[in-house]
C-alpha cells in the first residue's frame, strides 16, 4: 500500500521534531500504523530554514493554502498556533475532507465546538494529543483507557514554564523574572508567555480534559484562571515552613449541578507525588470511579516529547483512515450531556 501523505503547517521547534522522530523511528512506525506514513509538503513562511531542517527531502512552500487543497494530502498537521490564520486553514482542511492534526490547545479551546462540528459533518476527525501535556499521553488515557469509567474529577501540573519557574524559585531562590527568561531561553514558554504565567495555557488544556472526560462543550469562557505573577519567593518560603508546596493546578471536577472548571495555584502537602514534580515536567491526576486514582507524569513540552504525541496521533490517524468507513469512530464523541459547567 502507498505511504499516507501529510502536510504540515508550520516547520518550527515541534515540526522539527515531528519530522527527525518520524525519519529515526520510520520502520516501527509503518509497523504500528499498518502502513507508510510521508511528509509529502510543508508550509512555512521561512521556506530557507523549512528546506535546511527537511534536508531537501520535502516539497516545501510558503502558502499553506497550497497544502490543505492539495488533492493528495489526507492528513494536515497544523502547527502554527493561534487562533487567526490556523483556523482558517484548519477548518479548510476539514471542508476538504482532511483529517486535522493539532498541538493548538489555545485554537481548540475557544472554537473547538465549531471546529469538532465541522469535523463530524465531514466524517474527519480532529486529534490533538500535543494540546495537552505535550508528550504524556493524557488525551488517549482519557479516550481509551479509562473509557469505562465515571470520571470524576482532573487535577493537573499542565504548564511547564510555570512548575519550572515555581521549582526554581524555591530551590534557587531567584527571582520571578529571571527563571522566566531562563524558562523561555529552554524554549519551554508560549511565543507570548503571558498565555503561560497568567494561567491561560493550563486552562486552555484543563478546557479540553475537561470536555473529553465529562462530555460536555469546550467552556473556556467559563474558566476561572489565576497565574502565578502575583505570588513572591516568601510566599514559596512560608509554603515550605508549614509544609506544602505552591503549584499552579488546573482543576476539572464533576459536581451535582454542573462541572468546575478552574486554574490556580495550590497549596499541596510536600509529600503528595504531585507536590514533588518539578522543573518543566508535567503530571495529571484523573479520578475514575472504577480505578481509583491514576497518575500520567512525563515532558509537557520541548520538540520531540510534542512530536511524540504528534505521530501517536497520526499513526491513530492513519488506521482509522485505513480502516472500514462503517467502523470508524471519531477522535472526540462529541456527545455533550446534560451537564454545563458552572464558574466558581
Ligand atoms: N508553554 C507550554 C508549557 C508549552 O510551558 O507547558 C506546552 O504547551
Amino acid at each position: 500500500m502507498n505511504p499516507i501523505k501529510v502536510g504540515l503547517l508550520g516547520i518550527g521547534t515541534v515540526g522539527g521534531g515531528t519530522f527527525n522522530v518520524l525519519k529515526r523511528n520510520q520502520e516501527e512506525i509503518r509497523r504500528r500504523a499498518g502502513r507508510g506514513i510521508e511528509i509529502a509538503m510543508v508550509a512555512d513562511l521561512d521556506v530557507e530554514r523549512a528546506r535546511e531542517l527537511t534536508g531537501g527531502e520535502v516539497e516545501v512552500v510558503n502558502d499553506a493554502n497550497l497544502v490543505v487543497n492539495h488533492p493528495d494530502i489526507d492528513i494536515v498537521i497544523e502547527l502554527i498556533g493561534g487562533y487567526g490564520i490556523a483556523k482558517t486553514l484548519v477548518l479548510q482542511a476539514i471542508e476538504q475532507g482532511k483529517h486535522v492534526i493539532t498541538a493548538n490547545k489555545a485554537l481548540l479551546a475557544v472554537h473547538g465546538n465549531e471546529i469538532f462540528a465541522a469535523a463530524h459533518r465531514k466524517g474527519v476527525t480532529v486529534a490533538f494529543e500535543a494540546a495537552v501535556a505535550g508528550g504524556v499521553p493524557i488525551i488517549k488515557a482519557l479516550r481509551e483507557g479509562l473509557s469505562a469509567n465515571r470520571i470524576e474529577w482532573i487535577a493537573g501540573i499542565i504548564n511547564g514554564t510555570t512548575n519550572f519557574i515555581l521549582s526554581e524559585m524555591r530551590e534557587k531562590g531567584l527571582d520571578f523574572d529571571v527563571v522566566l527568561k531562563e524558562a523561555q531561553r529552554l524554549g519551554y514558554a508560549e511565543a507570548d508567555p503571558t498565555f503561560d504565567i497568567e494561567g491561560f495555557d493550563a486552562a486552555h488544556k484543563v478546557t479540553l480534559m475537561s470536555a473529553l472526560a465529562f462530555g460536555i462543550p469546550v467552556q473556556f469562557d467559563k474558566a476561572y484562571v489565576e497565574g502565578i505573577t502575583k505570588l513572591e519567593g516568601k510566599d514559596i518560603r512560608y509554603a515550605e515552613e508549614l509544609g506544602y508546596r505552591i503549584k499552579l493546578l488546573g482543576l476539572t471536577r464533576r459536581r451535582e449541578n454542573g462541572v468546575e472548571l478552574r486554574v490556580h495555584p495550590t497549596l499541596i502537602p510536600a509529600k503528595r507525588l504531585i507536590a514533588n514534580v518539578e522543573g518543566a515536567m508535567n503530571a495529571v491526576v484523573v479520578q475514575g470511579d472504577a480505578v481509583g486514582p491514576t497518575l500520567y507524569y512525563g515532558k509537557g513540552a520541548g520538540a520531540e516529547p510534542t512530536a511524540s504525541a504528534v505521530i501517536a496521533d497520526l499513526i491513530d490517524v492513519t488506521r482509522l483512515q485505513t480502516a472500514d468507513p462503517e467502523h470508524r469512530v471519531p477522535h472526540l464523541a462529541f456527545q455533550p450531556d446534560a451537564l454545563s459547567n458552572v464558574p466558581v
